[in-house]
């Protein structure tokens, strides 16, 4: 594995890559959610480019990305153990420069949910995904469902810019106790932990629901709100179709369920796709 910081590192190292290149971009902080796309890029592809940037564009005043956990060795150590390639970790100057060219977000998918409570956050996040897909270049680069209405702007991005590579949509990691996996998880105390379970719980609750029968909406939501009570804010509970619009009804193999609630400080993300 080659490790390299700067552009024009990256692009000699680029060059000597041949056959497919799958490509996975993250913040670091690795965890087993990460590895899963790691390791499915490798199964897929001949050669896997992984990318470690802790985005600032993509934080907004405020929210923690002074604080965001950097664990550079052992991030270094994960991807060589799972085989990769080049791992990019460039410096915020080698990826940005003075009065830029900015993309924006889709104004009414790109402003609800996650867009709506943390307006900018992705303009930023898919100005650094598009700098890295033209600059990896890669035939497919691989995004968690956990990331639901990242993924699909992504998703979206990719087509409107006839962009050629394929985006990979990949299963949510979870722990034994059915938390899905995030690096933001350390900041949590073992007291928070507990009560950030009630995140998955709900949409265990609202997947039995569905199970049974229920495809109404407002119902589904009622029910997880009850479980949702016991996060410290509950910031939005929502049923939509994959196009992200919303739903009165569930549409089986079109539906996706999603929550944010904040336990203390931190604020969690959710989701199950029905
Ligand atoms: P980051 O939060 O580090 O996540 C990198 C990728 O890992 C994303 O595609 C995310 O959806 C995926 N991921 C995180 N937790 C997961 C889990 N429990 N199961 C499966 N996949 C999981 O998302 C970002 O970084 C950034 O916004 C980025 C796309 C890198 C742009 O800066």
């Amino acid at each position: 594995m080659v490790i390299v910081r700067t552009i024009d590192e990256f692009m000699q190292s680029r060059k000597k890559l041949n056959g497919s290149v799958g490509f996975v971009p993250t913040m670091g902080a690795l965890h087993k959610g990460h590895l899963s796309l790691i390791t499915r890029a490798k199964e897929e592809n001949e050669s896997v480019i992984v990318s470690i940037f802790v985005n600032p564009t993509q934080f907004l005043e405020g929210e923690d990305l002074d604080k965001y956990p950097r664990k550079e060795e052992a991030d270094i150590e994960i991807c060589r153990l799972a085989g990769v390639d080049i791992l990019f970790m460039p410096a915020i100057d080698q990826m940005y420069h003075k009065d830029e060219l900015m993309l924006a977000a889709p104004k009414v998918r790109g402003y609800i949910l996650e867009g709506e409570k943390r307006p900018g956050h992705f303009d930023g996040m898919l100005q650094i995904v598009m700098k890295l897909l033209n600059l990896t270049n890669p035939q497919k680069a691989y995004f968690g469902k956990k990331d639901a209405q990242q993924l699909m702007l992504i998703d979206q991005m990719a087509k409107d810019y006839f962009m050629s590579c394929d985006i990979m949509p990949c299963e949510i990691v979870r722990d034994h106790d059915g938390l899905a996996l995030s690096s933001r998880n350390v900041y949590l105390s073992n007291e928070d932990r507990q009560k950030a379970l009630s995140l998955s719980r709900s949409l265990q609750k609202a997947t039995q629901f569905v199970m049974a029968g229920e495809k109404n909406a407002a119902k589904i939501i009622d029910a997880m709100r009850e479980v949702l009570s016991a996060t410290d804010k509950i910031e939005y509970i929502a049923i939509l179709n994959r196009s992200f619009e919303p739903l009165e009804e569930i549409v089986l193999q079109n539906s996706i369920i999603l929550v944010a609630a904040w336990i203390g400080q931190t604020r969690l993300i959710d989701n199950v796709w029905i």
